[in-house]
Formats: structure tokens, sequence, C-alpha cells
């Protein structure tokens, strides 16, 4: 289900444009070198805590790590096209109906900025671009959290929309 999902009004709003592709490109290579190593780093933190153990206890951590690798690789490719809306709605709408409540989702995503982030430190500490790559790190993980987190609000922001005043009517999706 992608056919109300404007991404280009999305990509206004977060400021995602050509600059953000030429600064995560530059990223991508330490991404590819590091990813497994961020995704196991995600599942340990997890599976620590009682929310993470109670949700992913009877899972197939290897699979998931699959798909999850998948997904990190294709956002990072920049390649944002309708695929990877459906994809990353998707798995919002997993997450939704396996009961993962938002507060944990975004520690998930919380977590993978931050690796991501000291990654990029690591990288380009004494490069001038570093703030720049951290900005496009930025965007690119906001529109997928939007994306995925828009599974737990889309009935109901659809419902309220009819009471909305008119004016505000016009611009709201999902
Ligand atoms: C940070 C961003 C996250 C990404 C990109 C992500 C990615 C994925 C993907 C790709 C799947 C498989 C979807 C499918 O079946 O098609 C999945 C499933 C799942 N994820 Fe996540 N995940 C994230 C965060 C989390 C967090 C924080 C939790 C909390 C424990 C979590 C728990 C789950 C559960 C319970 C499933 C279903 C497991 C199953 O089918 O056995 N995820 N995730």
């Amino acid at each position: 289900m992608d056919g109300h999902i404007d991404l280009t009004r999305r990509f206004r709003l977060l400021g995602i444009d050509a600059d953000t592709e030429i600064h995560i490109n530059l990223f991508k290579p330490i991404l590819l070198r590091h990813v497994d190593t961020l995704i196991e780093a995600f599942y340990q933190h997890l599976l620590k805590t009682n929310d993470g153990n109670r949700l992913l206890g009877q899972s197939d951590m290897g699979a998931l790590h699959a798909r999850q690798r998948i997904h990190w690789l294709r956002l990072f490719s920049c390649d944002l096209d309708p695929d990877y809306v459906r994809a990353a709605l998707h798995i919002g709408d997993v997450h939704y109906q396996s009961g993962v409540a938002p507060y944990i989702y975004i520690a998930g995503y919380s977590f993978v900025r931050s690796k991501l982030t000291r990654l990029a430190c690591a990288h380009f500490q004494e490069d001038a671009r570093l703030a720049d790559i951290l900005v496009a790190i930025t965007k690119l993980t906001s529109l997928d959290m939007d994306l995925a987190l828009s599974a737990y609000t889309r009935d109901a922001w659809a419902h309220a929309k009819m009471q909305r005043p008119a004016k505000h009517k016009t611009v709201v999706q999902i």
C-alpha cells in the first residue's frame, strides 16, 4: 500500500536532495563494511532488554538479520523508489502487528542512528564533510522511521481528518 505516499513532498520537508545522495555515497563503503556488526549489536542490545526478549525471543534471528540488512542497504543506496516505499510500509505493518510499541521501535532507530553517527565520526573525523554526512544520515533514517511508524497512526489519522478544520484537511496524508 503506497498509493497516497507523496515522496517528493517528504523529500522537500526533510531536505533530501542531490547533496544528500552525494554525502551518503561517501559513507556507503563504511556502512557496507560494518552493517553486519551493527545489526548483531542491535539484536544483542534488544535481547538484553525485557521488551526485546519478549518480542524477539521466538524469532529466527538469522532471517531477521538478513531482512534488516537488505533494508538498510536499500535505504543507503538512495534508490528511494516505490519498491522501497512498499518495503518500508510493509516493515512498519509487521512491527505494528507484532506489537512493537512505538517507544521500542524509536529506541531501535536511535540505536542504529547512534552507531551510524559513531562510524561516520570515526572515519571522517579530519574531513570537512563530516557534518554533511551526519545530516544526510539523519535525513534518511528520519524518512525510514516516518514511513515505518505511519503504520501506527494511519487509521487514527484518517479518521481524525474528518473532524479537522478544512484548512488542515488539504495537507494531511498518513
Ligand atoms: C530500527 C529499525 C528496525 C528495522 C529496519 C527492522 C527490520 C525488520 C524487518 C526487515 C523485519 C522482517 C519483516 C518481514 O517479516 O517482512 C522485522 C521483523 C520484526 N522486528 Fe524489526 N526492525 C527494526 C526494529 C525493531 C525493534 C526495535 C524491535 C523490537 C523488539 C523489532 C522487532 C521485530 C519483530 C518482533 C519482528 C517480527 C519477527 C518475526 O516475524 O519473527 N524490530 N524487523
